[in-house]
């Protein structure tokens, strides 16, 4: 088979295009310690709001997005904790970022996304909906508060 040599200057052109992009996506896995969201399959139990502590810091939230806010909306956790994110929506598909921490997700409903985030220092990180999701878009968050102010 022949290619035309302006085919395969395009061809070589587009791989490298594409081997950059996984280059970067692992690069920066590697160096902010991002975690890439993976998708699960739809299981019943991720529905239902809930924040499981596994040990001292390690910990599972099942978050569940609807209009207009984050079940559960307030998240403790102590220093150097390793937290699971488990999203799942009711409804529309809401965003849910944690700029802070380079978490970028959405919430599609009848589907479980997952990220895991570690939070190293204490504050107070917020969840926001960055996806329209309707009037009440603008106030849907949550916040991840680690050992500040109030630490439990
Ligand atoms: Cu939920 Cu925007």
């Amino acid at each position: 088979m022949k290619i035309d040599k302006f085919e395969k200057r395009v061809l070589i052109i587009t791989l490298s295009v594409i081997g950059l992009f996984i280059f970067s996506l692992l690069y920066a896995k590697n160096k902010y310690q991002t975690d890439l969201p993976e998708c699960l399959p739809y299981n019943k139990v991720y529905t239902e709001p809930k924040i499981n502590k596994l040990d001292s810091t390690t910990y599972q939230v099942f978050s569940v997005a609807s209009m207009w806010q984050f079940e559960p909306g307030e998240i403790y956790v102590p220093v150097g904790s390793e937290v699971d994110f488990y999203l799942t929506s009711k409804d529309v598909v809401h965003g849910f970022n944690i700029a802070q921490k380079n978490v970028n997700m959405m919430a599609v409903y009848g589907s479980i996304n997952k990220t895991t985030v570690k939070f190293d220092k204490p504050g107070v990180y917020d969840i926001v909906c960055h996806e329209y999701c309707g009037v009440g878009h603008q106030n849907m968050r949550a916040q991840v508060i680690v050992n500040y102010p109030t630490a439990k």
